[in-house]
């Protein structure tokens, strides 16, 4: 048929992802395995314990992925994987199951940057258009990443330390939140106040750099000091305070890159994406400031990791004629 139909695997670090997209922005299926409460004892992802649970699943989900789309191998007309970055072993599943399938049924492999699929999420939400700003904010990553093209990268400004997730689970972890802490500290933040004011870093310069550890250490070093002295402090402010000062600076940022580079389109993109306060906080803010900039957030399930926006980020290097062959490997620290 004349439909573009790629298998596509997502398998970086703690969730087993298999899916089928139609033409770059249709969902056939999507099939998510989330390893989280394997590693919630933890307080963080065993990179050991993720491999195993990838290798159990990877075949199921497989099976569920195409019988969930309805379509056989011979509609397929490329297998996708995410490469990099993460973890080695968790890559590695993925890597080995999609190169597997490629050369059993003697179909193209394309090989995927994991950012550039959080990026391309957005596509499932409308039709993009270049230039265009995306934030990328996960556990791993805090970047503004300018698109002059399809699937053409530059990093304009990154974190120095933490990355906004990271920062999110640290705290958390002083809360007593399990991981991954971000939402329940977002929905914390909601019920409290911003009483803490707490050093937004970085802000007032003009570089579109971002430093989170001083934020961590300053939650940190609050907390511990009231546990000291006996006191209580409202989680639900402390949430707040924590959430105020990511949030501006991160919105604070981002208004300075469009400024800088002026775009159409403004994607947000990452786990920390699902953030409502980030949400609203930059809606409002462009809508005030810059009404002309369209803002595009993946819904709540395309944000976390999946294997959907690893087809959507493929369908792009597809018609960029990016392939690998039997040789490709994992890189777990793979940049854009
Ligand atoms: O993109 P992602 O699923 O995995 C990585 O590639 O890193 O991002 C996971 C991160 C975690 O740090 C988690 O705490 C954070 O996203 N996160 C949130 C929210 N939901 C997930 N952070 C803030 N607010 C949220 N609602
Ligand atoms: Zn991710």
């Amino acid at each position: 048929s004349q439909d573009e139909i790629i298998l596509a695997f997502e398998s970086s670090c703690d969730e087993t992802s298999v899916a089928v997209i139609k033409n770059g922005d249709t969902i056939m299926s999507n099939i998510i395995a989330t390893q989280i409460n394997s590693h919630k004892r933890f307080g963080g992802v065993v990179p050991e314990v993720a491999s195993r649970h990838h290798v159990e699943e990877i075949t199921i989900i497989i099976d569920d992925a195409l019988k969930e789309s309805g379509i056989s191998y011979d509609d397929i007309d490329a297998v996708a994987v995410t490469y990099g970055p993460g973890l080695v072993g968790s890559l590695l599943i993925g890597v080995t199951a999609a190169k597997t399938i490629a050369y059993a049924h003697h179909l193209p492999l394309i090989p995927v940057n994991h950012m550039a699929g959080h990026i391309y999420a957005a596509a499932f939400v409308t039709k993009l258009q270049y230039p265009l700003l995306a934030l990328m904010v996960s556990g791993g990553h805090t970047e503004l990443v300018m698109l002059n093209g399809p699937a053409d990268f530059s990093i304009i400004g990154e974190t120095r330390d933490d990355a906004a997730g990271e920062a999110y689970d640290k705290v958390g972890r002083v809360l007593g939140i399990t991981y991954p802490a971000g939402k329940e500290i977002d929905r914390l933040a909601h019920l409290g106040q911003d009483t803490f004011n707490f050093p937004r870093a970085m802000d007032n310069s003009d570089n579109l750099d971002f430093s989170f550890s001083g934020l961590k250490s300053a939650f940190i070093n609050t907390v511990h000091h009231a546990d000291q002295l006996h006191q209580t402090l409202s989680r639900e402010d402390l949430a707040a305070s924590f959430q105020a000062a990511v949030v501006e600076v991160l919105v604070d940022k981002t208004m300075t890159a469009l400024q800088q580079h002026p775009v159409k389109q403004l994607i947000v993109a990452g786990g920390v994406a699902a953030n409502q306060g980030l949400r609203e906080a930059l809606g409002a803010r462009l809508a005030t400031q810059m009404p002309d900039v369209e803002l595009i957030v993946p819904p709540l399930r395309l944000c976390g990791d999946n294997a959907a926006m690893i087809g959507a980020a493929a369908h792009i290097l597809r018609g960029k004629h990016v392939f690998a062959g039997e040789t490709l490997n994992a890189e777990p620290n793979l940049n854009f």
